[in-house]
């Protein structure tokens, strides 16, 4: 049994987000819209030693299988993220995460003055410019969020 095995303890049923770059655990959580006032066991780890990354977190959700759109959500905060459908304990599926192209809902406009942001229904809408930096470009008024922005504005 490995270090981190006695650290974290395996699951029966649900998803681990592994590979969760060190210290954006709780960003993934808030992407995802997690609070834990569902009832629902979940274990972070933050800053664990990884051989791939120096250093990593992990999320184990039990219970729930998270769909496409929750994982592709989540390649915003931890692009090399894999993650890793359990069922009886064995993992059944694991599934790379992948930047949409669109993304709608999730973040908000830096600008103020962004029709997104005036409380009118509008719903935030970006457009993928680039992935490596993160950029985000606005819809509706065309500014262009970086990685920091995005993670102040989840
Ligand atoms: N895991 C878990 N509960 C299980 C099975 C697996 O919590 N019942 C976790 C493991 O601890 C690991 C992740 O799910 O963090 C992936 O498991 P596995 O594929 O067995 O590990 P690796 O082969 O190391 O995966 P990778 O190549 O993605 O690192
Ligand atoms: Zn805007």
């Amino acid at each position: 049994m490995s270090e981190m095995e006695l650290r974290v303890s395996k699951i029966k049923d649900g998803t681990v987000i592994d590979h969760i770059r060190g210290g954006y655990a709780l960003d993934v959580i808030k992407i995802l819209g997690i609070t834990g006032k569902d009832k629902r066991v979940m274990t972070i780890a933050i800053n664990v030693p990884s051989k791939r990354f120096g250093a990593k977190d992990i999320v184990k959700i039990e219970g729930r299988a998270l769909n496409p759109q929750e994982v592709n959500r989540i390649a915003l905060v931890a692009p090399h993220a894999s993650i890793n459908i359990v069922k009886g304990y064995k993992v059944v599926e694991k599934l790379e995460v992948k930047l949409p192209e669109t993304v709608e809902g999730i973040i908000k406009c830096v600008n103020p003055c962004c029709i997104s942001n005036s409380g009118e229904p509008v719903v935030s809408k970006f457009y993928l410019k680039t992935q490596e930096p993160l950029l985000l470009k606005c819809h509706y008024c065309g500014i262009t969020l970086d990685e920091a922005d995005i993670l102040r504005h989840l």
